[in-house]
């Protein structure tokens, strides 16, 4: 049984659900047997999982600006859903810096959106308020941030994420006492990869984009480590920790941090020339070349600490590194060279490879 099947039969709202990381919850959600009612702006890329997978035929599928309030609380009021996942954002630091206030707007001010839109509920409804590693203040140190560290930005990216958290914490404190229907926890995990990601300015969808037109990627920072996540991990946490404020309302106004194991720190230059293999690149040291600053303000790498969530909910990583670029190589390879017609079918096997690594592991959310 996975997640205590508190999902099945239930009602489950995605905000983002047409955004890459929407579109693998809505794929889980549906395999857990719930029923998903999405809102999106828009379908943010061409191609997108959302399109190519058809995700529109699983769930109800809304078209709105969560800027546009009075539309959004009607869908919610209408909807009454027993579980919300809300991650509709602008989730890209480049574009922070070209859009500094939509960013804002969007990631602040949507999420002020969402949560009061849930104020006025009356029945009882579970909510997890996705934000990411970026809402710390980043003092440049190597070990992982906690969740008690302070909030924080230097950038316009980190100050929208940050500035979501504090109106998260401070609409749990203000109006979600009392036995209010509504329990909450947020949750933050770093960058994520995986089938499916088209997004601008991203690094494995900037690989498969270049190698699907014979030219090499342009790597900004080869020698840089990052911890590479696949996308369903940081899901699953989510979905985790769904289940656990669902059954236990002592988790209600918690943050709780998801990261990848320690060892999947390698460089981009591995991870390149890994995917470039699985891709059947011809050379694959030759797949990229190295361009130095671009000229982003974005901040050094940050690491989380995830010991909150082992400790409270038992939640730990499934994936290791081999396996983590195995999943995602084989899933363009597969999608651009068309190795099977049916990219549902081929990613429902993925999720099932996941969950059965994770019940090998006896993960607790397995059990
Ligand atoms: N992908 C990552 O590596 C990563 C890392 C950390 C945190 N996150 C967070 O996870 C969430 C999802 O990220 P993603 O990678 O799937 O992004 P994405 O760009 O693929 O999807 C974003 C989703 O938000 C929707 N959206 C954007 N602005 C909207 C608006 N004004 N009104 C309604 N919908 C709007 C888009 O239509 C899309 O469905 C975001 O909150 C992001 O900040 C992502």
């Amino acid at each position: 049984m996975l997640f205590k099947d508190v999902y099945r039969g239930k009602k489950v709202l995605v905000t983002g659900h047409t955004g890459f990381k929407g579109s693998w919850l809505v794929l889980l959600l549906k395999k857990l047997g719930a029923h998903v009612v999405g809102v999106s702006d828009c379908v943010p890329t061409t191609p997108s999982m959302f399109e190519a997978l058809k995700i529109n035929e699983l769930c109800k599928d809304y078209r709105l600006d969560i800027l546009n309030y009075p539309e959004l609380n009607i869908i919610f009021q209408n909807e009454k859903p027993d579980f919300i996942f809300h991650m509709a954002a602008q989730p890209i630091v480049a574009t922070s810096q070209s859009e500094p206030l939509r960013t804002l707007s969007v990631n602040a001010m949507g999420t002020a959106h969402v949560l009061e839109a849930m104020r006025s509920f009356k029945h009882a409804c579970t909510g997890v308020v996705i934000t990411s590693d970026k809402c710390y203040e980043n003092v440049e140190w190597e070990w992982g941030y906690k969740e008690t560290d302070a909030l924080g930005g230097k950038d316009i990216y980190s100050a929208s994420k940050a500035a979501a958290e504090h109106i998260f914490h401070s609409y749990v404190r203000t109006f979600f006492v009392n036995n209010h229907p509504v329990k909450l926890c947020s949750a933050r995990a770093g960058n994520v990869i995986g089938g499916g990601d088209w997004a601008q300015y991203r690094i494995v969808a900037d690989m498969v984009r270049s190698w699907s037109e014979d030219k090499t990627v342009v790597l900004r920072s080869p020698n840089s480590t990052r911890p590479w996540q696949h996308v369903m991990e940081p899901l699953c946490g989510y979905l985790h920790l769904g289940a656990e404020l669902y059954a236990r309302e002592k988790l209600h106004g918690e943050s709780f941090n998801f990261g990848p194991r320690a060892e999947q720190n390698k460089t981009v230059k591995d991870i390149c020339e890994n995917l470039a293999r699985i891709w059947g690149h011809k050379n694959p040291s030759g797949s990229y070349s190295v361009v130095e600053n671009l000229n982003l303000k974005e901040a050094g790498l940050l690491k989380l600490n995830c010991d909150k969530a082992l400790f409270h909910l038992g939640w730990q990583a499934t994936l290791n590194y081999q396996e983590t670029a195995q999943l995602v190589g084989e899933w363009y390879a597969t999608y651009y060279q068309k190795k099977e017609t049916n990219m549902m079918d081929y990613t429902d096997k993925q999720i099932n490879f996941y969950f059965d690594s994770a019940k090998k592991q006896n993960l607790t959310w397995t059990v």
